[in-house]
């Protein structure tokens, strides 16, 4: 479990939308005090019917705040100031319709405006039926608010109150709890103004893409995300805010960045675009190439026939299409080489046609141990020439790749 000291004296703006586990909300409000926490409550009128204002009222020991146009919780606290009198604002349940409203910058009642109008993080726990979850449009709201700095925990799988199996069901009260926790305490650590990267933003990718068959099988790839994601840390360390774009891995979210989850390759330049602008952009991850031309939405089946045959097409180039010259491209882009033999030659080449600034380039030959190792043996290449560093650990490669970041963009 976190730890919760952290928790002391913080204040809390909870959003309670309509969903079934909004009563789970009162649970929430009730461990939030019992740790020093201050909770003053937003109820949409669509929470209002799972969970009574009085019990919220009571928990909070505060009133309920639920119009925006009500002229007594106006005149006593207006939506601006209940964002400004908050550390960070939690909804739960998210509910697909908030989520949407949120996404969509919507201020059509006091929940959505208080969303809108604050510059506090924003934590959301998404509860809903897990088909309205899987839908593209949630999870491209998702992804969009994601991407602009929302925090998400859950949503966890499970049996729901609908007796469909699946990712919906809120997650528990001391889930969103240490969530919290670990938000403030990422909020303590970040560096202020003064490092070499401040004001900068950067997008990272990382990790693997996973390539759809059928709805269980997919093609993917080796590669751990450590050297992508020890570099989206690295450089949020000197300063940068950024926004790591993620594959699936095991690795933890690296502190201080804000990150995207995706599969798919296609996904993943669409994260990376709806990050832009930036000024620095670090494509370490290692997208397929391919993916099969129209995935079944259900399961192959052995049905005697004989082995599907599966046809491939190819996947968005993410690192050459950041790279291409125009308003929007990153000033700095940094691509990634990794070869099997004459590294340098075909990593020089690389830079060329992908059009991007620098490339890293490692051997990933069987026994170098590259790929899901903690070492890496990288060159980095540059318009002027070429520096071979040394085999370090990824977390070194990364820091000494963040500083040649912030040498380029000194004085700048
Ligand atoms: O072409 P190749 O896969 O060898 O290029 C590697 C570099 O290009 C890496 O930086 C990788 O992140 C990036 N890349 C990409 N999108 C692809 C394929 C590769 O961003 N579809």
């Amino acid at each position: 479990m976190a730890d919760h000291a952290i928790l002391a004296g913080k204040r809390v703006l909870l959003v309670i939308a309509g969903g079934i586990a909004a009563y789970k909300s009162l649970d929430l409000i009730r461990r939030l005090r019992e740790r020093g926490v201050t909770v003053r409550a937003v109820l949409t009128e669509a929470g209002a019917r799972f969970v009574t204002p009085l019990s919220v009222q009571a928990l909070t020991e505060d009133t309920v705040y639920r119009d925006l146009w009500s002229l007594t919780d106006e005149s006593e606290m207006g939506h601006i100031r209940l964002s400004r009198e908050a550390d960070l604002l939690v909804v739960a349940p998210a509910t697909a319709n908030l989520l949407a409203r949120m996404a969509a910058g919507m201020a059509d009642d006091l929940a959505a405006t208080v969303l809108l109008a604050t510059d506090k993080p924003v934590l959301v726990a998404p509860a809903m039926n897990v088909r309205m979850w899987q839908h593209a449009a949630t999870q491209a709201n998702m992804a969009l608010l994601e991407s602009r700095g929302v925090r998400r925990v859950g949503p966890n799988e499970g049996v729901m109150a609908c007796n469909e199996y699946g990712p919906g069901r809120m997650a528990e009260p001391m889930e969103i709890i240490d969530a919290i926790a670990a938000l403030f305490a990422e909020d303590a650590h970040r560096p202020l103004a003064g490092l070499p990267l401040t004001g900068r933003h950067a997008v990272v990718t990382s990790g693997p893409t996973h390539e759809p068959i059928d709805p269980v099988r997919y093609i993917a790839n080796r590669s751990s995300g450590k050297q992508g994601h020890a570099i989206a840390a690295a450089l949020a360390k000197l300063g940068a805010a950024v926004t790591l774009v993620s594959g699936p891995t095991r690795l933890p979210d690296p502190a201080g960045c804000s990150v995207v989850h995706i599969e798919t390759a296609r996904e993943m330049l669409a994260a990376c675009e709806a990050a832009l602008p930036a000024d620095i952009a670090v494509c370490a991850a290692a997208v397929a190439d391919w993916r099969v031309d129209g995935a079944s939405d259900r399961k192959l089946k052995k049905d005697g026939g004989g082995p599907p045959t599966l046809a491939l097409t190819e996947n968005p180039d993410i690192l050459a299409t950041l790279s291409r010259p125009g308003e929007r491209r990153p000033t700095l882009v940094v691509g990634f080489a990794a070869e099997t033999g004459d590294v340098l030659a075909y990593a020089t080449a690389k830079r060329a046609r992908k059009g991007c600034d620098w490339i890293v380039a490692n051997d990933v030959s069987p026994g170098t141990g590259t790929f899901g190792g903690s070492d890496n043996t990288v060159h980095l290449i540059r318009a002027d020439g070429t520096e071979s560093w040394p085999t370090m650990p990824k977390d070194a490669v990364a820091d000494r790749l963040a500083e040649a970041v912030a040498e380029h963009f000194a004085g700048k």
